[in-house]
């Protein structure tokens, strides 16, 4: 969802923020800007559609080498996705211009108040509402301090700039002033002539996070904005604000005004992690590196045949575990309910967070809450986190992102160690994801004591990055022969029974989120039950047939289909065969789901690019879905 950058220091700012803009594409955007200043006066430059279009437009505008500037990429919640529309948003008055990621729920009744004062709107957005708001504050408290408002104080402002000290205090104060009146999730970032050197920039349940170099300050919302310049960072947490110049910055609460001594966490990514390195786009790059992932998901998690997950000794053995998630995360979720209960025996139930906030839930006694959350930024995951914290219950957060709100709000956190994932599809999160969860049906079994097959799994999955690493380009040119001879269906179903299930509805959220053809995931023995009415020729299935208790049934699924006429493409494990057009072979072991899942990622993947689809930043769709 929208990316919000600023820049205070010794780089020309414009270029640098147009940069940070480009590496927080992944989010997923409709428009993008920026702001600076130019004689101490504000100067916004906006574009709808891509970024290049915002480049074209700032390589005409003379003279972009300002110290300080911010920038966005929206992604459209208020109004339609054009230039209007697009961020920064200046107040009437241009005392100031904000960028904003989240939604300001109150906005028509804040609208209709500054209405009534004379404020005009030229956009359709929250953000404007917001940008007039703190100028009207700002107003207030300058002409009870100097007798003048901001008009009256501008030409003084732009030939004395060095007097911008005496007014940083009225423009924090303004900027809490109203952000204390908007309800809803946000992140802010402001820019105002009457303090030229500095940003400032709050929180609310929208990430944020300063980055620290050396006489210079960024904010931004995720790491990969300011990755080449720093690895030091401080998460800022909800309702706190931040001023940054180039030499200094403070974190305060909105609230309190009170100082908070925050910590500066270093990120053990690089630049390299953040880019494609040769490949054609960052989904591929991600499952590619599914092996590597693999490995690094077990590293301090493994030792002689057991599984430490020091993070949850403290917490007691649950009775009954509850998952709540969303997307992939969500699927990953209901992946790892056939382990939990087959080795700790503790029965799981899997909901999706926006379903199970908004219920009146009834949660058992002694459960363990799980949210997982690749990005740990989902809006209704963690409003599902937060509910069941306020009810007294522990809750295990699953999440890649590190600092991230889930990570912090959680009872206990695991983190899945897959690296930054770029692609708004996600694919090694979800891979990581499943070896934690299984981690974690092991470490359950473990201190339940029972007959679980911790060293066989270990074993297993010890040996799983070998294979799929060997198994990886053959796979590519699987997908790549059978998206070219199914590309011409407008509707897929995808089929999984047992721990395949959960991969089916993987399979066909993946390939509808690139390659916008309609795919329903179902469990195989569902099909019967109605679904089966639509299969004819032009109507293929993609299903799996795992080498398990399962398989002779999952067999007789797919003879069903295809004795009415349906094309079925089945994954298979080597060893097995069956009656069928086009099979699709998998290395054998005993944890198929880690081979077909990058095998479903590829034929999506693979159908997405032959279709011409923009495979890394799918239509519609953000990385970090931020709000509800
Ligand atoms: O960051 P999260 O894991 O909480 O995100 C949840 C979903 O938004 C996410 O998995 C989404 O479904 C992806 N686009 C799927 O590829």
């Amino acid at each position: 969802m929208c990316g919000v950058i600023g820049y205070c220091g010794h780089r020309p700012a414009v270029p640098l923020v147009l940069e940070g803009l480009k590496r927080l594409e992944y989010r997923g955007y409709d428009s993008a800007g920026l702001a600076f200043l130019q004689v101490n006066k504000l100067e916004v430059i906006r574009s709808a559609g891509k970024l290049c279009n915002l480049e074209e437009k700032v390589a005409k505008t003379a003279n972009t080498f300002a110290p300080v500037s911010i920038g966005h990429t929206r992604w459209a919640t208020h109004g339609l996705p054009v230039e209007k529309n697009s961020h920064p948003h200046k107040s009437n008055n241009n005392a100031l211009a904000i960028v904003h990621n989240g939604i300001i729920e109150n906005f028509q009744e804040l609208k209709d108040e500054l209405l009534k004062k004379g404020y005009v709107f030229y956009s359709d957005t929250d953000t404007e509402v917001l940008a007039n708001l703190i100028a009207d504050e700002l107003d207030c408290l300058l002409q009870a301090k100097f007798s003048k408002n901001y008009a009256e104080l501008q030409t003084e402002i732009e030939h004395t700039p060095q007097l911008s000290a005496q007014y940083l205090p009225y423009v924090e104060e303004a900027f809490c002033n109203a952000i204390k009146k908007a309800y809803g999730a946000y992140a802010v970032v402001l820019l105002s002539p009457l303090i030229p050197r500095h940003i400032l920039a709050a929180r609310l349940s929208a990430p944020l996070l300063l980055g620290i170099g050396i006489e210079e300050h960024f904010i931004a919302s995720d790491v990969p904005a300011f990755l080449p310049y720093t690895r030091d960072v401080v998460f800022l947490d909800d309702n706190e604000f931040v001023t940054m110049s180039a030499g200094s910055y403070e974190v305060k609460n909105i609230y309190s005004g009170e100082k908070i001594a925050k910590t500066v966490h270093h990120i053990p990514w690089d630049l390299q992690g953040a880019a494609k390195d040769g490949y054609k786009h960052f989904m591929l790059k991600e499952i590619m590196e599914q092996p590597r992932v693999l490995q690094e998901c077990l590293v301090g998690r493994v030792q002689d045949d057991l599984v430490c997950l020091p993070e949850l000794d403290t917490l007691p053995v649950p009775d009954s575990i509850r998952i709540i998630a969303c997307g992939t995360s969500y699927n990953a979720g209901l992946w790892s309910q056939y382990y939990l209960e087959q080795f700790a025996e503790i029965p799981v139930t899997v909901e999706i967070a926006s379903e199970f906030r908004y219920r009146k839930p009834i949660l058992n006694k002694n459960e363990l809450i799980v949210v997982i959350s690749q990005s740990g930024e989902t809006a209704d995951t963690l409003g599902a986190l937060r509910l069941c914290r306020e009810k007294g219950y522990p809750v295990l957060g699953i999440c890649n992102v590190l600092g991230s709100s889930v990570a912090r709000e959680a009872s206990a956190s695991v983190y899945t160690q897959a690296g930054p994932e770029i692609s708004v599809a996600s694919t090694k999160a979800m891979l990581s994801q499943m070896v934690v969860l299984l981690l974690l049906a092991l470490y359950y079994g473990q201190r339940k004591k029972l007959a679980c097959p911790v060293k066989e799994i270990l074993h297993e999955l010890r040996a799983l990055p070998d294979i799929l690493e060997r198994a990886l380009p053959a796979m590519r040119e699987r997908a790549k022969e059978l998206a070219l001879q199914y590309a011409f269906a407008k509707s897929f179903f995808y089929l999984g029974r047992g721990t395949g299930y959960s991969l089916a509805l993987e399979g066909a959220l993946k390939l509808k989120e690139l390659s916008y053809i309609h795919a329903e995931g179902y469990a195989t023995g569902e099909i019967k039950h109605g679904p089966i009415a639509l299969i004819e020729p032009d109507f293929p299935t993609f299903a799996l047939a795992f080498d398990d208790d399962n398989f002779s049934k999952v067999r007789s699924g797919i003879l069903e289909i295809k004795s009415r006429q349906g094309r079925v493409i089945s994954v298979l494990q080597e060893g097995t065969s069956l009656e069928n057009d086009d099979i699709w072979y998998i290395p054998k072991t005993n944890l198929p789901e880690f081979l077909a899942l990058p095998a479903m990622q590829l034929f999506s993947y693979e159908m997405a690019d032959y279709l011409g689809k923009d495979v890394d930043q799918p239509r519609n769709l953000a990385k970090s879905v931020t709000v509800e």
